[in-house]
């Protein structure tokens, strides 16, 4: 049996210790294993890398995506990427797929399981699956803006009498930014699911700023309030505001040890679904390792509201 593995989507850490997994597991079990450049995109030009040559114990640390990644491209609909994709499948006479990515991919890789199995991997930092307690790469990109928010708390305390904000990725949902202000107890959390009034976010921040001398509020790249928030508390409270963005910073480091593990885990089951001549997503489940349809794997994970509540009311 020949089977590929790809990557789709924005790249995430822990892809390239998946990629591994998947590359070993399916050479265990007697089936040819190739790479595919550059995601979808690449599949449909057909562009099959080798894997037996690659040091997998170098890369499988490595953050990124040694084999290349990609969105759907200007200009073309994502029915016409999935159909040029499975003529690439047809070309490399492929019998089975592999493919990490995010809500994105994994629900497009549903269309094409009645032509080939395919296993979807959850592989982002926004941790945005409705299907998995945990998606590779997560748990990496937490921790990024964990280091960055404790940076910014041992300054704030030297210095006080200052408001903080710090701006994490997510795309349009906010478990990243409610992860790091939660781990990193944050005064505040703004985040796309939840609409704030600026009187809240004031009110906040003056407790803060009474009780600790310094604010730090957290915000997603898709809250409403990004990039606003610190014009809003520097004219209500008059008091300097000091921002960090920390952007496409956050996707990229070495993998963390829980993206290690997940990136195995999933990697070895989506390859034993696969090899039965199956299809779905391989999950997570908080304790092992759980299987789904791809649609409600890829389905959105809703915000955990108590989690946000706690944000704002603990101190
Ligand atoms: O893939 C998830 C993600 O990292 C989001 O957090 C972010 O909004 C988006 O990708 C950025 O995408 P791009 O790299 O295409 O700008």
């Amino acid at each position: 049996m020949k089977i590929a593995v790809l990557c789709s989507g924005g790249d995430a850490p822990g892809m390239n210790a998946a990629v591994a997994t998947v590359f070993s597991t399916a050479q265990g079990a007697g089936c040819e294993c190739v790479g595919i450049r550059d995601g979808l995109v690449g599949l449909a030009a057909a562009q099959a890398v080798p894997l037996e040559t690659v040091d997998f114990n170098l890369l499988a640390r490595q953050g990124g995506c040694f084999l290349g990644t990609s969105r759907l491209p200007v200009g073309m609909s994502r029915e016409e990427l999935l159909m040029a994709a499975l003529e690439g499948c047809r070309s490399l006479q492929l019998e089975g797929l592999v493919v990490l990515g995010g809500n994105g991919s994994l629900s497009g890789l549903a269309q094409l399981v009645e032509h080939i199995p395919c296993a979807g991997i959850p592989a982002t930092i926004d941790n945005d699956l409705a299907g998995s307690s945990a998606s590779i790469g997560w748990h990496t990109a937490v921790q990024h803006g964990l280091v960055a928010l404790d940076c910014i708390c041992d300054t704030a305390s030297a210095l006080s009498d200052r408001i903080f904000t710090l701006e994490t990725l997510g795309g349009g949902t906010g478990h990243l930014a409610l992860a790091v202000a939660y781990a990193g107890r944050a005064d505040a959390v703004l985040v796309p699911e939840v609409e704030e009034t600026s009187d809240r976010i004031v009110e906040r921040v003056r407790l803060s700023l009474r009780t600790k001398h310094h604010a730090i509020v957290v915000d997603s790249e898709g809250s409403p309030w990004a990039r606003k928030v610190a014009e809003v508390l520097e004219t209500a409270t008059g008091v300097r505001v000091r921002g960090t963005v920390l952007g496409h910073s956050q996707r990229g480091g070495s993998p963390l040890a829980p993206d290690r593990i997940l990136a195995r885990r999933l990697g070895a089951a989506a390859v034993d679904l696969v090899c039965k001549g199956e299809s779905g997503a391989v999950i997570w489940n908080g304790d092992g390792v759980g299987y789904s349809d791809l649609t409600s794997a890829a389905a959105p994970k809703p915000l955990d509201l108590g989690l946000y509540q706690s944000v704002w009311t603990d101190f």
